[in-house]
């Protein structure tokens, strides 16, 4: 197998979990490391995990001339420049087998133009990373289906849930830099889980047409006075001015182009799930057999009595976003493998090493900053979003919701 050289942009908290996962496989070296500051905390877990011996590069630009495969994994408002720099490179004769971009794309669809451009000219295989798709859980729950949907016909709701208590970094919380509030966040998760539940086997993942959305937004917990004062201490965004949602909940009706068969996907997401952590909760129902999947139920649970809790390290060494050190806690001992980090990157080295694009590419990862859209569009309104309709279409394509232009009291 040829060893991909890796080339990570960003050396915050999804650059640290990646690294978790690919320690777990073999075919990936990490080459390069590029980020706002210089990544040395990142460089040491790379040489721990026995990865490699990463240089780290003053910009992505002059990384791209060194490495196989270029790692989007920073944040949201500095996508297009990212893509830029790259193709910059290409330009100037780097030669690249891939790109990879965490999610979402873009924060809207002007953005996300501009990065499917920028990936056409540079003319390099594309992997869109939206790991939940991967997990084993939801793999392992298709395949065991897969005779059973056969005979009885494809799953005809599924319904998508992620939950925690609010994320690790300000620019998260900044509608303006991060596209909106959780609905951009999270929402491209389980929009993206929903559709890809409800494809029949052996279609491709954008094989069902998205044909409506609708949704709802809210500002539940950190509007309230004494959450809007912590966040404002914690992190330095004001939600008295510059509000986003914590709370969004919607449905995206879809077709078969074959059957004509409409099916649906439901979806919530929020940042005020103020249980032990992240919690993924995912059904499917067929006519006559179902699915199930909750990344909290685990069969490792450990307890920390109260007089033992003062000397708890980190509550996250646990379970990703845990909100308590003591008492019952739900352990997830492999985390990366879990969420599906581990086998978004097997499909994207294998995809690489082939040539091709990911299971998931960049036009797919536009159509899911599409479905976010129209569902703040839906929000915003309070209708329902056609996406049968041409004129919404083009609407849609130079949409930037309120929220994300700062104007979020108007919404919320
Ligand atoms: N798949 C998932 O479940 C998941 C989970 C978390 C984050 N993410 C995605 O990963 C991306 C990064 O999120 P994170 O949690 O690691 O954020 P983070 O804030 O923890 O880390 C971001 C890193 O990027 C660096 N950075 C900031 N601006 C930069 C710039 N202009 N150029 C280069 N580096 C820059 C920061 O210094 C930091 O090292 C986001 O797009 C987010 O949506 C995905």
């Amino acid at each position: 197998m040829q060893t991909l050289r890796y080339g990570i942009i960003g050396g915050g908290f999804i650059a640290e979990f990646q690294i978790r996962a690919l320690a777990q496989m073999r075919g990936i070296e990490v080459v390069g490391l590029t980020s706002r500051t210089a990544p040395t905390a990142l460089a040491d877990t790379v040489r721990e995990a026995g990865l490699g011996d990463p240089v780290i590069y003053d910009s992505v630009e002059d990384m791209a001339h060194h490495v196989d495969v270029l790692a989007i994994f920073a944040p949201n408002f500095a996508r297009v420049d990212h893509m830029t720099q790259i193709a910059i490179a290409v330009r100037d004769g780097a030669h690249i087998k891939g790109i990879i971009c965490e999610k979402p794309l873009a924060r809207n669809l002007i953005e996300a133009r501009e990065v499917i451009a920028l990936a056409r000219e540079i003319g390099a295989p594309t992997a869109y990373f939206e790991n939940q798709i991967h997990m084993k859980m939801l793999q392992n729950a298709l395949a065991q289906l897969s005779t059973v949907a056969d005979q009885m016909g494809p799953l005809t709701l599924a319904r998508s849930s992620e939950e925690h208590a609010g994320p690790h970094n300000a620019w998260f919380w900044d509608p303006t830099r991060q596209g909106g509030g959780v609905l951009s966040d999270m929402g491209c998760h389980c929009l993206a889980v929903g559709w890809y539940l409800l494809t029949p086997k052996s279609k491709s993942p954008r094989f069902l047409e998205p044909i409506s959305v609708t949704a709802d937004v809210a500002l539940l917990k950190w509007g309230q006075p004494k959450w809007q004062a912590e966040l404002l201490e914690k992190q330095g965004v004001d939600y008295s001015k510059n509000p986003a949602e914590d709370f969004a909940t919607g449905m995206v009706t879809y077709r078969n182009p074959e059957t004509n068969q409409k099916v649906k996907a439901q979806f919530t997401v929020s940042w005020m799930y103020d249980k032990q952590g992240l919690r993924l909760l995912i059904d499917g129902l067929g006519p006559g057999y179902a699915l199930e999947a909750n990344s909290l139920r685990s069969p490792l649970e450990i307890f920390i009595g109260d007089t033992a809790a003062s000397s708890v390290a980190d509550a996250e060494l646990g379970l990703e976003k845990a909100t308590a050190s003591q008492g019952l806690l739900a352990i997830q001992p492999n985390e990366p493998d879990l969420y599906g980090y581990t086998d978004e990157n097997l499909d994207a080295r294998d995809a690489f090493n082939a040539g091709s694009d990911g299971l998931l590419n960049f036009d797919y990862g536009y159509e899911i900053v599409r479905l976010t859209m129209a569902a703040y569009m839906s929000a915003e309104r309070r209708s329902v979003v056609d996406l049968t309709d041409p004129a919404t279409l083009k609407e849609l394509d130079g949409y930037v919701p309120l929220i994300q232009r700062g104007r979020g009291f108007e919404v919320l």
